[in-house]
């Protein structure tokens, strides 16, 4: 039998091209490999988004990325967090497993806390019990399914982490193996994808080269990338600059080599380098462009692409709920 890749996307903004190579990619390269169950992650989303519109229509961008991206609804399990009721019953089950210490433990709870303080807020203030218990709903999402492999980012490491110590202290307790231990498949070579300024590209930042934007806006993102002020005649280092590590994610070695060549000789400005930069950004994004509007103007398509998946997932989780039950007692 094949093992099983899972993971999902929380749908809380646009796509950009980090989300692109350090998630979306990866996972549908394991996809050839494994049986790949990957999703949206709603529930998760309505933790800071409470505008219904924007959740809305959020939720289907990021459905019509992945597919944009080539995933095949065909060959992985493709669904909405939202469809598997299984998920939240088994979250309430895994909470009676999960010490209120390990949860104030989490990063994200943890960063929440010390912004508190450090503005002299109460501590908890604007936090909710969906960012604190978060990582109980996302041990549920993956050991629903029987993972094996969650292909993530590092900053979901702990995350997972924390799914493995709850289903190990549940399978201790009943002195057998009722859930299944998943590990975190952390893509070493897809390095941290740098935004506009340099830093990490994050929505958070704002500094981030959109996935699906029209091609006039991608170009204008594109010559928006921060650069020094070296003049046109002086030699430019590849080392330290944006432009040529993302023209890396997106060339083949020959055209590296040349872009380098012209970086050591001078003579070439940063206008130019972002020219040349755009025209290969464009020559991957476009096909997917297309492929994203088209799926955009068939939304009940879409729908029902999801809904398929939702059937196909359903059962899989039931089943895995009927096994907790029953070990459980509750049966
Ligand atoms: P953002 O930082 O824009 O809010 P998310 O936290 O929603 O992005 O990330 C969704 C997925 O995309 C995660 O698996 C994360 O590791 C990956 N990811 C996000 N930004 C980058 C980046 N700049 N480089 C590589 N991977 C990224
Ligand atoms: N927490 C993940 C993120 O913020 C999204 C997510 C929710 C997820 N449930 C998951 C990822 C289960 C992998 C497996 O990116």
């Amino acid at each position: 039998m094949k093992k099983i890749s899972l993971t999902g996307i929380k749908p809380t903004g646009d796509l950009h091209i980090g989300n692109y190579f350090g998630a979306i990619k990866p996972a549908l390269e394991l996809a050839d490999e494994y049986d790949a169950r990957y999703f949206i992650a709603d529930y998760h989303a309505l933790n800071t988004m409470k505008n219904p519109d924007e959740l809305n229509s959020t939720i289907r961008h990021v459905a019509a990325g992945w597919l944009a991206s080539g995933l095949d609804p065909e060959k992985v399990i493709f669904y909405r967090q939202s469809s598997i009721p299984e998920v939240f019953e088994l979250t309430t089950m895994l909470m009676a497993f999960t010490s209120k210490g390990l949860m104030n433990r989490a990063h994200a709870y943890k960063d929440a806390i010390q912004k508190n303080n450090k503005k002299g807020d109460d501590t908890d203030a604007g936090i909710n019990m969906g960012l604190f218990t978060y990582p109980v709903l996302m041990a549920a999402d993956i050991i629903i399914f029987d993972s094996d492999v969650v292909p993530v980012g590092e900053d979901q490491v702990q995350h997972i982490e924390m799914a493995q110590d709850i289903a190990q202290s549940i399978n201790a307790n009943y002195g057998k193996q009722v859930l299944k231990i998943p590990r975190a498949a952390v893509q070493e070579n897809v390095a941290v994808v740098p935004g506009l300024d340099g830093r990490k590209m994050s929505k958070s930042y704002g500094n981030v080269i959109p996935l699906f934007a029209p091609e006039k806006t991608l170009k204008k993102t594109i010559m928006r990338i921060v650069t020094n002020s070296q003049s046109v005649e002086e030699p430019k280092d590849t080392q330290v600059c944006q432009i040529f590590q993302l023209y890396k994610l997106f060339s083949d070695t020959e055209e590296q080599n040349a872009l380098a060549g012209r970086y050591r000789a001078g003579g070439m400005g940063w206008g130019e380098a972002k020219e040349e930069l755009f025209r290969v950004v464009n020559r991957c994004l476009a096909p997917m462009r297309e492929r994203y509007d088209a799926i955009m103007s068939d939304i009940p398509s879409l729908n029902k692409i999801l809904e398929q998946g939702a059937k196909k997932a359903r059962p899989i989780a039931a089943a895995t709920v009927a096994r907790f039950r029953k070990a459980a007692g509750i049966d």
